[in-house]
């Protein structure tokens, strides 16, 4: 469960105060699958990263089932983060010197699993990129960069996916088969899913859309 409490963000630059967030309320029960919309510039991102403990409000509270973010160490975070998450960055944020495999391995080798490599070719294989496992990142088009992001997010089966435009570099059949791919996670696990996305075909999936505008929440919706 995801609970955040009058979350707010001001950045300085260049001296002047800029508020990106202005007090934001949300409450993601376990489980939830929500979509966040809005136009480019209203804070989705912001939020997402806050969500995940990447950046610090300016003020607020956070909570990821249960346990408050702000505040929390940096080591501590760090386990909650590696317990509890999966994370797609809408720039993927693949590590450069690692292949598709190594990148997708990462989550299951920091948990100490045997199987890591096995699982990370299988799920590969999953996402289209069967061949593509000893590529490094560089040598990858965006779409396929994206979806060894999401296979790296979602191998461990994290208890909350939060994902920036996961499928915004996609064609349509490669994104509906990353959608059916987050459905069965989602249906094996109970995952909860917070999705930044434009895309009106993956909001309808969503139990709710939320809305921002200028950094607050304009609607919260159930969809479907
Ligand atoms: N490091 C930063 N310094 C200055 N301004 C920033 C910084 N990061 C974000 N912003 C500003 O904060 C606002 C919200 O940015 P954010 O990336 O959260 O938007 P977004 O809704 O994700 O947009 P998009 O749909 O284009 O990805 C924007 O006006 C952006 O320019
Ligand atoms: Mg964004």
């Amino acid at each position: 469960m995801i609970e955040i409490v009058g979350l707010t963000k001001t950045l300085y630059s260049g001296g002047h105060p800029l508020q990106i967030l202005h007090g934001i309320d949300l409450r993601v029960p376990a489980g939830e699958f929500v979509a966040i919309m809005g136009p480019s510039g209203s804070g989705k991102s912001t939020l997402l990263g806050l969500i995940a403990g990447l950046d610090t409000p300016t003020s607020g509270s956070v909570k990821l089932a249960g346990q408050e973010l702000v505040g929390l160490g940096e080591d501590a975070l760090a386990r909650l983060r590696g317990r509890t998450l999966g994370f797609v960055f809408q720039s993927f944020h693949l590590i450069p010197t690692l292949t598709a495999e190594e990148n997708v391995a990462v989550p299951l080798e920091l948990r100490g699993d045997r199987d890591a490599r096995p699982r990370a070719r299988a799920l590969l294989a999953t996402v289209g990129l069967a061949e593509r496992g000893h590529h490094l990142p560089g040598q990858l088009s965006g779409g396929e960069q994206q979806r060894v992001a999401l296979a790296r997010a979602f191998v461990a089966e994290p208890p909350i996916l939060l994902a920036d435009e996961p499928t915004g570099n996609l064609d349509s059949a490669t994104g509906e088969r990353v959608l059916a791919l987050l459905a069965d996670l989602r249906a094996r696990t109970g995952t909860t899913m917070v999705l930044v996305t434009h895309d009106a075909g993956l909001a309808a999936r969503a139990d709710r859309v939320v809305t921002l505008k200028d950094g607050r929440i304009d609607s919260d919706r159930r969809a479907g």
